[in-house]
């Protein structure tokens, strides 16, 4: 926790905060330690004056040099990060839907829906987001004060008792799922909304069950629910997808410190041969490589001289966004922010391809 004081002020507060630790960052292998940063503030007292990019800056200097490939946060404001080389690469999607209207399918889910107390729903929630972390890509490590909050266990909670919790059992009892939920108030039960506070799932059908628990819910109309995946499977377990609003958006914000390491700790879909540049405004991750993978091998990234030609330039916020494969480097090329060879730029953007859509499922 970084604290900025300003001596001239009588005021035992600090003017400005941030806040960072390490945390496993899933990758298409596995994870990688990433270097989370949060609590960025600055009293309004003291804005406009650099405080915010002078600490910015100084954690992402103090990552690099403490060996850090990639940095992350989540943000309330789209507009500030990009500045420091920061992109959306983990997006979500919220979900609206009209229950009457949605009906379910034909799927049958062997799970069944129990029943929790909100300490069970918190413990539920830690356990499966840690056994299930690694198979979204994106998502890190959570702790245990992140839970209380979601299960209303904590202090500053304002209607704990409104908060109720269930969990998935497969066939043979393990735990599968857990999910926590709010009935909001309405005037009459069809405006009414079951609003999903979290949803975590150990396998496809356990999904399928909670969310049939939710659209089933007697006296609702409508079942809410933040940061879902893009390739969530919803629309395909109900009769119709019309009923269900979809709104994509920015969540999980990655910032690659280091370009070579950062691409030798995710597998690259090969053969790859291209000589790439990345420009970086803090001067942190710049550079010139030829990224080399020959079938089976591991990728091998060699430094180029200034003065070679490249078959392809980016700036460092592009690659950061494509690193998860949730954007493709065409998208970037068609604004101008990745340049050169159109068959290497597919190359290495089809190297970059997850087969998974990212899913951050926390704030942090
Ligand atoms: C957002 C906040 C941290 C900025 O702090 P600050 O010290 O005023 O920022 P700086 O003076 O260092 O400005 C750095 C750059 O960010 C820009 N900027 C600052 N606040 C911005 C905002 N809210 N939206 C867009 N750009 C912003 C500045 O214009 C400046 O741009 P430039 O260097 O490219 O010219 C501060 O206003 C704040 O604490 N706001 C309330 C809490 C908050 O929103 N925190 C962010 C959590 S994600």
């Amino acid at each position: 926790m970084v604290g900025i004081y300003d001596e001239t002020a009588p005021q035992p507060f600090p003017i400005a905060t941030v806040m960072s630790w390490e945390t496993p960052l899933t990758t298409p292998a596995g994870h990688i330690p990433m270097w989370a940063i949060t609590g960025v503030s600055v009293a309004a007292s003291h804005r406009r004056r650099g405080i915010a990019r002078i600490m910015l800056e100084g954690e992402l200097h103090a990552a690099k040099s403490a060996g850090f490939a990639v940095a992350g946060l989540t943000v309330t404001e789209a507009t500030i990060y990009g500045r420091y080389g920061f992109m959306p690469a983990a997006p979500i999607q919220r979900y609206s839907v009209d229950t009457r209207r949605a009906a379910w399918g034909p799927y049958e889910p062997a799970a069944r829906v129990v029943f929790v107390d909100r300490a069970q729903l918190a413990r539920d929630l830690a356990e499966l987001h840690e056994s299930t972390r690694e198979d979204r890509l994106g998502d890190i490590g959570a702790w245990d004060r992140r839970w209380q909050q979601i299960a209303g266990l904590t202090p500053e909670s304002e209607k704990p008792r409104e908060i109720r919790g269930v969990r998935a059992l497969d066939p043979e009892g393990r735990l599968v799922g857990a999910m926590a939920f709010t009935i909001g108030e309405g005037a009459d039960h069809a405006s009414r909304v079951f609003q999903i506070g979290h949803l975590v799932t150990a396998t496809n059908d356990a999904r399928a069950a909670l969310w049939r628990f939710a659209l089933s819910y007697d006296l609702v109309g409508t079942v809410t629910a933040e940061l879902q995946p893009l390739d969530e499977m919803l629309p395909l377990l109900v009769r119709d997808r019309r009923a269900i609003t979809q709104t994509v958006r920015d969540h999980g914000w990655l910032r690659i410190l280091d370009v070579p390491e950062a691409l030798a700790r995710r597998p690259l879909a090969g053969p790859l041969g291209v000589r790439v540049r990345v420009a970086d405004p803090q001067g942190i991750a710049d550079g010139a490589w030829t990224l080399l993978q020959l079938g089976g091998e591991g990728l091998q990234t060699a430094p180029i001289d200034d003065g070679e030609r490249v078959h392809v330039e980016m700036d460092i916020g592009a690659l950061s966004a494509a690193y998860l494969g949730a954007v493709r480097l065409e998208e970037f090329a068609a604004v101008g922010r990745v340049r050169g060879d159109h068959a290497k730029i597919r190359e290495l953007s089809n190297a970059l391809r997850t087969d998974r859509s990212p899913h951050l499922s926390i704030w942090y």
